[in-house]
């Protein structure tokens, strides 16, 4: 009898979890976690294959989320399938090109330097709330059109989407209000667009046209929300991540900073060896054997991305940061039909981030016993992380 235990969404936030995946991985692959009723596949071949495989694991099912509301589910990308899915992503793709981010590359530049001027200036700051907040803010601010600072506002439905939390009987969740204002902020924003069309994303998605059709002002706004929602969250947990992996490994920090060249190899082994986005979900639409257990049709099914990152049977040494690592197909950023669409912009944003911050740092020390990790059960990060860098 294993005395494996029982997996819990709260096991994202611990210091290191890794022991714990790995035993899932060796001992109990497809595991159901009875204290969350919800079932987790972690070695890599597993949750490559089901991501690859739209038609067995439905995004639409249970919504892609391990606390999708209701109300979104079959609404937005991450949780509708093909042929819905095809039709709302290829009009994004055609909205949200290279072109895209290039045009925002002289934006994101400067703002990380002056974040990372006034970061030198202090020696000590805050990384989340001081360079992570406003610079996403910015630069996700930038690209729907939203005037300068607004976006920051947004910032308090933008935390508490990703939040769990059980209400008293007859109250809406804090999740539940926060998307409805969220919602209303942008549909306001979407009309105004609809009127007065600008160069920005939000106009570039009212205009794009596949096959005479487009996508209606209610797609518009809830794209833009998951736009919003994952570009905040994800880019914070991912930034906060390659800090603190920068301060526990003194030897890569010579590397990047003599040869910043190297901050991409850095940043795609920090997606890899500590996953921002630690789990997405799926839902069988029919019942599935693996590994001697059958996962019922419609059952709640995370694939655990923080674990599949770090299996042995597909990376070598896999909880060692490797920056010469030949082998960079993790699945940090998903992988098939929903492979995330911010990708390109994520890393532009990473690199230069790193880039300005390590060109003005003398030091790289983070302050755990003041750090706050995030507690939201699809990311792992840092809500808090002081670091000092002069
Ligand atoms: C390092 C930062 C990021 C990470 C680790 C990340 C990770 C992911 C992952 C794993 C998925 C797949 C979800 C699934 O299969 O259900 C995804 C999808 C998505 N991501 Fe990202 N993401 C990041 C940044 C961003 C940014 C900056 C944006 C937007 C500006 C964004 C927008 C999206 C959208 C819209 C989807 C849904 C795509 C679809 O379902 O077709 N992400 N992301």
């Amino acid at each position: 009898m294993s005395d494996l235990p029982d997996y819990r969404l709260d096991v994202i936030a611990l210091d290191d979890p890794y022991p714990f995946y790995r035993r899932l991985r060796d001992e109990d692959p497809a595991h159901y976690s009875r204290a969350e009723d919800l079932w987790v596949l972690t070695r890599y071949e597993d949750c490559h294959a089901a991501f690859n495989d739209w038609r067995t694991w439905s995004s639409f099912g249970r919504g892609n989320l391990i606390n999708d509301l209701p109300d979104r589910i079959g609404k937005t990308l991450g949780t509708s399938d093909p042929p819905r899915h095809t039709f709302a992503r290829s009009l994004v793709n055609r909205a949200f090109t290279p072109r895209t981010v290039a045009r925002l590359e002289s934006t994101i530049r400067k703002l990380a330097r002056e974040l990372a001027s006034k970061a030198a200036e202090r020696g000590t700051i805050e990384f989340a709330s001081e360079i992570s907040a406003p610079f996403n803010a910015g630069i996700l601010g930038a690209m729907f059109g939203l005037p300068d600072g607004e976006f920051l506002r947004l910032r308090r439905w933008l935390d508490d989407f990703f939040l769990r939390d059980k209400p008293e009987p007859g109250r809406e969740s804090r999740q539940a209000i926060a998307m409805r204002e969220l919602h209303g902020y942008l549909g306001a924003l979407a009309a105004e667009h609809i009127d007065h069309p600008t160069d920005d994303l939000m106009s570039a998605m009212i205009d794009a046209e596949q096959d005479g059709q487009k996508l209606d002002q209610e797609q518009v706004v809830v794209t833009t929300m998951t736009f919003l929602t994952a570009g905040f969250e994800s880019t914070n947990n991912c930034f906060t991540n390659l800090t603190y992996a920068l301060a526990l490994h003194p030897e890569l920090l010579d590397v990047v900073r003599q040869h910043p060249d190297r901050i991409s190899d850095f940043i795609e082994e920090g997606i890899r060896w500590d996953a921002p986005a630690q789990g997405f979900v799926r839902s069988p639409t029919s019942d599935v054997e693996l590994h001697g257990k059958t996962i019922p049709a419609g059952a709640q099914v995370v694939l655990h991305i923080g674990a599949a990152n770090r299996d042995e049977r597909r990376f070598s040494d896999p909880n060692r940061f490797e920056l010469d690592r030949d082998d960079r197909h993790h699945v940090g950023f998903g992988q098939g039909v929903h492979f995330c669409v911010g990708a390109p912009l994520a890393r532009t944003m990473a690199q230069v981030i790193f880039e300005e911050l390590l060109a003005v740092s003398r030091r790289w020390e983070v302050d755990l016993v003041d750090a706050q990790r995030v507690t939201t059960p699809n990311f792992r990060g840092f809500a808090r992380l002081p670091l000092t860098i002069r």
